[in-house]
């Protein structure tokens, strides 16, 4: 339906009567709007915010109400801790304990960036916040208008993803706004994040470096500092008896459409059975590579086009699956990235937002 353009302003001052959006600049941010984002946060309240990855919903970490007003306005388990951000390196003594020299190194090495780093917690970090581990998530975030805000608040911000529980996370402040309008403080809008997945989580706290979520920054890479890090992908469904562990629930990245997953060596027979698979849908969705989007050409499919490598894709991924959703397509069919650089942490959010729908062409690849 069609609104006169004075309904529509309407209609939005009511939706965000008490959400305040500001637009900065993602690379030198406005002080005044960072200085009012940072009030915000010294005074208890919620504010989202771009980083490298995605936006951030963000609180005082130190703070048991504020942080708990996070978990209320996604409506986010209490069983799913949050990542503390931090913007200079004395901080994280501050956020942690017993801090191996190996966390020391990873950290002057990838931060600020895409590395989350769990850490024994210091006593001052809320028992929300970690759903009652003695474990704490840790990064410092590469986006300057995340460091500003940081700065100016000085205090390190809990901050999970900025979008509705289960949805897929935000990547630009519209985003953010869809989910979250009227329950969150202030928007610092600084256009789309750069990278466009989540940073990549490493625990520090076993006897041996383990990734948790892969991102932001590739396993290639980390190992290079690492050689040792395992990666044990481990996915449990909603209904499965026991707790999951953090970061391994498999429903996570869900949009409102069926996402089915391709997978298989010869390119012709994935394309051949993602083509058979769409007359039993009323409206599909494709997400595609430029290069894959010319086999479903002519089709009477919402094909969303995510670029020409994995670096593209992750920038396009989570925007594509809103704008499919939008679209009012039932059914989502993509095809599995290869499970290397950022292709692994691509194939980690296809394969939660299939809930298992994966379908096996041919032979299974070998990796
Ligand atoms: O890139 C990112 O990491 C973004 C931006 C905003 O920094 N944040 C983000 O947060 O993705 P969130 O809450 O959507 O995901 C955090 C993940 C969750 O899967 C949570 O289970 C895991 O981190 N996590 C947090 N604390 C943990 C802990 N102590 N042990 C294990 N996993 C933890
Ligand atoms: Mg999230």
């Amino acid at each position: 339906m069609i609104f006169p353009r004075r309904q529509i302003e309407e209609s939005f001052l009511i939706m965000s009567k008490r959400t305040r959006v500001f637009r900065v600049d993602p690379k030198a941010p406005e002080a005044e709007a960072i200085a009012i984002a940072g009030r915000m946060i010294r005074a208890g309240g919620l504010v989202a915010f771009p980083t490298e990855t995605v936006y951030g919903l963000g609180a005082n970490a130190l703070d048991e109400t504020a942080v708990a007003k996070i978990f209320a306005a996604k409506g986010r388990p209490s069983s799913d801790p949050l990542i503390v951000h931090i913007a200079r390196f004395e901080q994280l003594s501050r956020v942690a304990q017993a801090i191996p020299a190996g966390a020391v190194e990873l950290g002057r090495q990838f931060w600020p960036g895409p590395l989350t780093l769990v850490l024994q917690k210091a006593p001052c970090i809320p028992a929300n916040l970690t759903a009652g581990l003695n474990t704490v998530a840790v990064r410092m975030p590469d986006h300057e208008v995340a460091l500003a805000l940081l700065q100016a608040a000085d205090l390190p911000i809990a901050a999970p993803s900025a979008n509705q529980f289960s949805r897929p996370s935000p990547t630009s402040a519209q985003h953010v706004i869809d989910d979250l309008a009227d329950r969150v403080e202030v928007v610092l809008d600084g256009g789309n994040t750069p990278i466009g997945l989540e940073s990549t989580i490493v625990s520090l706290v076993e006897d041996e470096p383990r990734v948790l979520r892969p991102g932001g920054i590739s396993l290639e890479t980390l190992r290079e500092a690492l050689p040792n890090l395992r990666y044990e992908p481990s996915y449990l469904a909603d209904d499965a008896p026991s707790a999951p562990a953090p970061g391994t629930m498999l429903r996570h990245y869900s949009p409102r459409a069926r996402v089915i997953l391709f997978s298989g060596a010869d390119a012709a027979e994935v394309y051949a059975a993602m083509r058979a698979e769409i007359n039993s849908h009323e409206r599909v969705g494709i997400l595609a590579s430029d290069a894959d989007a010319r086999e479903f050409a002519g089709l009477d499919v919402a094909i969303e086009r995510l670029g020409a490598d994995a670096d593209e894709a992750a920038h396009h991924l989570f925007a594509a699956l809103r704008s499919l959703d939008q679209q009012g397509v039932d059914c989502i069919l993509a095809r599995a990235p290869e499970r290397r650089g950022l292709g692994l942490a691509l194939w980690d959010r296809l394969l939660r937002a299939s809930v298992g729908s994966l379908v096996e062409v041919g032979t299974a690849p070998s990796d």
